[in-house]
């Protein structure tokens, strides 16, 4: 029997809609699965919180946390909460205190109809995006000096240590070896030259580790081109913090928008809680009323399950999704339907019930 104990944190706005959708498929899991359960924690943290308590966590909330298996977060973020508070005191915050340095970020089509590019099918546009996730670019280093004054001066240092650029490069090609799948560096060494020849090297050098794995190289403008004229060039993909933040929104608006992009901040070693999240929002602007897409949020679901060594239900999950797409009126609005966040979650998880 394994157990499962999982912190949730629904957040803002369509954060607690989608999140309750996730844990509805979880459930149904663990009905399913004699050999599985879970226990869900709720935590009330978030912009509400904020505005009633002075802050978006608990002070000890990093501690609350870590005992647990895994994460389970909606989003956070809303109007009358600055954006770099709400993100850094409590996201950024969860990510750094955990070193979950690994961003894993499926890039697939899920149906043809979903992606504004001519004649793509699923087999052109199915790539996982591995995203550096603890420094680089987004490290937070830097200074801001002479504020508001005519000389005034602000630098933003990228961040990248040995251990840190190794490690997301590993972990890379030890994903592209298993899946044998090809390798696809993007970085962008011609004008970043320091950082980015840096990145380079270690990409040659750690690949002599896997002669197997077929590799390639693109600065990040040109792939930027390629994701939207030639996706069928990417598999595995590993980039930078930075890179790997727009490539993936470019990701999304190839497969079919934010409704469908998950994610899952990654601890390998498992020292620590890892934690998984739809890519979006808390979308203020149709949060409340059922408009939601709780694909994402149920598609991070089946990456929890995967990092948990439950793969045959990782894969039951994405095919019951999968499934659903083809039902076009029964897709919430963002993808033309009507349904609402609470019939997609009940449609998954009866089509997961049957296909067991
Ligand atoms: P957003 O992702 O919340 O929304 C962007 C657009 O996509 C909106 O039009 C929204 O309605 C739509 N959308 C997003 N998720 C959807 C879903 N599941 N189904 C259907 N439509 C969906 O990004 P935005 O508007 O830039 O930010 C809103 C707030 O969310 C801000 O406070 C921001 O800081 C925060 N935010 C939080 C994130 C997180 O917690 N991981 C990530 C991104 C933004
Ligand atoms: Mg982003």
């Amino acid at each position: 029997m394994k157990h499962l104990s999982i912190a949730l944190i629904p957040g803002d706005g369509i954060g607690p809609e989608v999140v309750a959708e996730g844990v509805k498929i979880l459930r149904t899991i663990e009905e399913l699965d004699p050999e599985l359960s879970f226990s869900f924690t709720e935590f009330p943290w978030g912009c509400e919180y904020y505005l009633k308590q002075g802050k978006m966590m608990d002070a000890d909330g990093i501690d609350q946390l870590q005992n647990f298996d895994a994460i389970y977060l909606g989003a956070v973020g809303y109007p009358g909460v600055p954006d770099h508070i709400s993100l850094r005191d409590l996201l950024i915050k969860i990510r750094r205190s955990f070193d979950q340095y690994v961003n894993l970020r499926p890039v697939s089509l899920l149906d043809p109809s979903f992606t504004p590019l001519k004649d793509k099918s699923d087999k052109d546009i199915d790539m996982l995006v591995i995203r550096e996730n603890s420094e680089g670019e987004y490290a937070g280093a830097g200074e801001w000096l002479y504020k508001g004054r005519p000389e005034e001066v602000v630098l933003q240092t990228g961040i990248f240590s040995r251990k840190g650029t190794e490690r997301i490069i590993r972990y890379a090609y030890e994903e592209a070896h298993r899946s044998n799948r090809t390798l696809t560096s993007i970085s962008k060494g011609n004008a970043l030259n320091y950082s980015m020849v840096f990145w380079d090297e270690v990409f040659e050098e750690v690949g002599k580790e896997y002669p197997d794995v077929e590799t390639y190289s693109y600065l990040v403008d040109a792939a930027s081109l390629y994701f939207v004229s030639d996706p069928e060039r990417f598999e595995v993909v590993v980039t930078s913090n930075l890179f790997g933040d727009i490539v993936t929104d470019i990701g999304a608006g190839i497969t079919g928008g934010l409704g469908l992009a998950a994610g899952a901040n990654i601890n390998p070693e498992m020292k620590y809680p890892s934690m998984f999240e739809p890519v979006h929002g808390s979308a203020p602007d149709i949060a409340g009323k059922g408009l939601a897409n709780p694909i994402a949020a149920i598609w991070s679901v089946s990456q929890m399950m995967d990092f948990f060594g439950e793969e045959k239900w990782g894969k039951a999950v994405l095919d019951t999704i999968k499934g659903l797409t083809v039902e076009k009126e029964n897709l919430t609005p963002d993808l033309g339907g009507k349904a609402t966040t609470n019939e997609i979650g009940d449609r998954i998880s009866e089509k997961l019930q049957k296909l067991i």
